[in-house]
């Protein structure tokens, strides 16, 4: 993780994130996170971690972040800022990082604390060799890196 460093959110996407964090349900863990991406046509998608009583059912932010711009047909985003009120800031857990890096390995990752401590970095750099398929000519799906 050495090249994960330290830029500066975007402003409206650090706002949007704090807002979904407010909307978490997190009535387990009582650890709540927000995120909020912007896709490269500009329009903007948040996601707060939905838990359940069966715990593993439970949803963390990134992915329901994700699962809203998919859902509006979305395929690609620039940036992501995920809110915690952790030190250090909550990064995207292992199953976030490959779910990121299914539409944009080079979008900016953005976590941020309300101290507004910040790690950041590229998809890819947070999930090295993260796993992907493509077709390839007699119509096998192959995994790449
Ligand atoms: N969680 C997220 O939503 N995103 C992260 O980056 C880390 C963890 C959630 C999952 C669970 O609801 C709670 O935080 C505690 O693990």
């Amino acid at each position: 993780m050495s090249k994960v460093s330290c830029s500066l959110p975007d402003p409206q996407l650090l706002e949007g994130a704090k807002a979904a964090f407010k909307q978490a349900y997190a009535p387990y863990s009582r650890f709540r996170v927000g995120a909020a991406l912007r896709t490269s046509d500009g329009r903007v998608f948040f996601g707060a971690n939905v838990e359940n009583a069966s715990y593993g059912l439970g949803r963390c932010a990134e992915q329901s972040a994700v699962q809203a711009m998919a859902t509006a047909g979305a395929r690609e985003f620039t940036e992501i800022v995920v809110y915690s009120e952790a030190t250090p800031p909550a990064s995207p857990c292992g199953a976030c990082r490959q779910i990121l890096f299914e539409f944009s390995p080079e979008a900016r990752v953005v976590c941020v604390n309300q101290h507004g401590d910040v790690v950041s970095g590229r998809v890819a750099e947070f999930l090295p060799h993260g796993f992907r398929l493509e077709q390839r000519d007699d119509g096998h799906e192959v995994g790449t890196l």
